[in-house]
């Protein structure tokens, strides 16, 4: 195995192309000849991606991905998972990509999560009174109705609390982790209540996972324990944490009234939407470009993931606009129930994944459309060396990395089936600072940098659906 892996490394990161080189996945004779020969039918598609990034960026699509993401969440707002907002939101796109004169628009029906947050509110009363700025976490369940009044046990790990596991009960526990990344803090979000609730708690508070804060409470998804009593939990801001982590610290005693009226209704109905430039050629092939409908119930959802749904739109609507039309099928889904595990795309997986031999590439992005740096693509070391020279067209913007690891919770399951993946690698500096919280709104999005993302979006889509041969998997 290490030896097949050392040698792959050799003949594709190395001195690509040499001769001979023994390929992994059969693909016998992706040697220099074969190599070089997509190397340049790729380089031939240099004057179709600079039509492309020229209309996108300089010519009349210049900002019209920014333009209708502003007028679809103004429009709509917000869009949690069972909301009306939701179904808006798709009746909205559905009729928007018809008029557009996209083929095969369709919707796909799914069963999602149907949380509601209700009024919720929390007041610190001892040592001192304050009102606590909290967000209830998705899947959380209510208070009763009088609300919870308990003194308060602040800890900064799970290790803390284990510690500490005497003094939990009975008391609502304050979580003040350090933010380190999303992907290790939000641990804390996701199983906090039913750690706390294994030593006794009666509710929990978590600090937001986010590195920056204006006092800004940012919720998410939490997932209850089986076999675990059900607790309340929200998220409170950093600020909060930390105040309340120094008052423990001077050994004050803090008392918190919590009220919440959270509820869960059975899964409500809801649509995975699609719409589609047919293959010319292998219509039944299909490479898919993506990004998710769904928000959560707070600011506008324009930066998660309205940007990701919209340039993913946009780059169906260049290519139409161009008068092009790939050998496969460039096929654009908008996502729904993302925020509560990738419910809508793990539906359209399991009916899809029957035509899997089918699927040439995943697109999804979801972590920003800020500044494109690049790609971050999951692949075998022939695809990632065809996946280089595609990124080179991009070079008339500066936008030609190939990272590593194609990344997003609605085509994960793809990539690990062996479908080539990628996700839009933008400069997400700042995408934790508003993900989740009041601050998702159009403010935090720029025409310019939505330009970008939608040529980069639309050229390596389209390349790779038009490529005489589908990526080796
Ligand atoms: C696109 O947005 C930029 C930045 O706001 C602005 O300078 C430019 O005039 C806009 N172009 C069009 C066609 O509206
Ligand atoms: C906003 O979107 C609606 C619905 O798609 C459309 O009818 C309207 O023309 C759009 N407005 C602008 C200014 O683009
Ligand atoms: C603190 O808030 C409680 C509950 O709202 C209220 O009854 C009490 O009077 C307040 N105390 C002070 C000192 O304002
Ligand atoms: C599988 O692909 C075939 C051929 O394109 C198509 O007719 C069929 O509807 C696909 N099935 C699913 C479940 O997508
Ligand atoms: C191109 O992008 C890289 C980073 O992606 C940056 O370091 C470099 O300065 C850029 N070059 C130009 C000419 O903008
Ligand atoms: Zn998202």
């Amino acid at each position: 195995m290490a030896v097949i892996v050392l040698l792959a490394l050799i003949c594709f990161i190395g001195v690509f192309p040499l001769n001979g080189c023994p390929i992994k996945n059969g693909l016998q004779d992706f040697h220099m000849g074969t190599f070089d020969k997509i190397a340049k039918e790729v380089a031939g598609y240099s004057d179709v991606a600079q039509k492309i990034i020229d209309l996108a960026v300089n010519g009349k699509a210049q900002n019209r991905s920014y333009e209708r993401l502003a007028n679809f969440t103004d429009t709509v707002g917000s869009r949690l998972s069972g909301s009306k907002n939701l179904d808006s939101a798709i009746q909205y796109m559905y009729n928007a990509l018809k008029q557009d004169g996209l083929e095969n628009v369709h919707l796909e029906p799914v069963k999602i999560p149907h949380w509601v947050r209700g009024e919720e509110f929390a007041m610190m009363l001892e040592p001192r009174n304050h009102t606590l700025s909290i967000l209830g976490l998705g899947s959380s369940i209510g208070t009763p109705k009088e609300g919870i009044t308990a003194g308060v046990l602040v800890v900064h790990s799970f290790d803390e609390l284990h510690k500490r596991a005497r003094e939990a009960k009975g008391k609502i526990v304050v979580f003040n982790q350090p933010f380190v990344s999303y992907g290790e803090t939000v641990t804390y979000r996701a199983l906090g209540a039913s750690e706390a609730a294994k030593v006794g708690a009666v509710a929990s508070l978590i600090r937001s996972i986010t590195p920056f804060s204006i006092n800004s409470p940012h919720t998410g998804w939490q997932d209850y324990q089986p076999n675990v009593p059900k607790i309340p939990t929200a998220c409170i801001t950093i600020e909060d944490a930390e105040m309340m982590a120094r008052m423990a610290h001077r050994g004050k005693k803090i008392v918190i009234h919590l009220k919440m009226a959270a509820k869960t209704f059975p899964d409500a109905d809801s649509f995975n939407t699609v719409a589609e430039i047919i293959g010319s050629k292998y219509p039944e092939q299909v490479v898919l470009i993506s990004g998710h409908l769904d928000s959560w119930d707070v600011g506008q959802g324009a930066m998660d993931d309205g940007g990701g749904a919209l340039i993913s739109w946009e780059a169906l609507s260049l290519i139409k606009d161009l008068g092009l039309r790939p050998k496969r099928t460039l096929r654009m889904v908008m996502w729904t129930g993302e925020e509560q595990g990738g419910i809508g795309a793990n539906q359209y997986y399991n009916l899809h994944k029957v035509n899997i031999s089918n699927f040439d590439l995943v697109m999804e992005s979801d972590t920003g459309t800020f500044t494109p740096l690049g790609i971050e693509f999951t692949g075998n070391g022939e695809s990632r060396a065809i996946m280089k020279e595609v990124m080179k067209l991009l070079q008339p913007i500066n936008v030609t990395e190939l990272a590593d690891r194609g990344e997003g919770t609605d085509i994960n399951m793809w990539m690990e089936a062996g479908v080539p993946g990628a996700s839009l690698h933008v400069d997400s500096s700042r995408y934790f600072y508003f993900h989740h919280s009041d601050g998702d709104t159009v403010t935090v999005q720029n025409p310019i940098q939505m330009n970008l993302c939608s040529a980069v979006w639309a050229v390596v889509s389209y390349v790779v659906a038009d490529l005489e041969e589908m990526l080796p998997r």
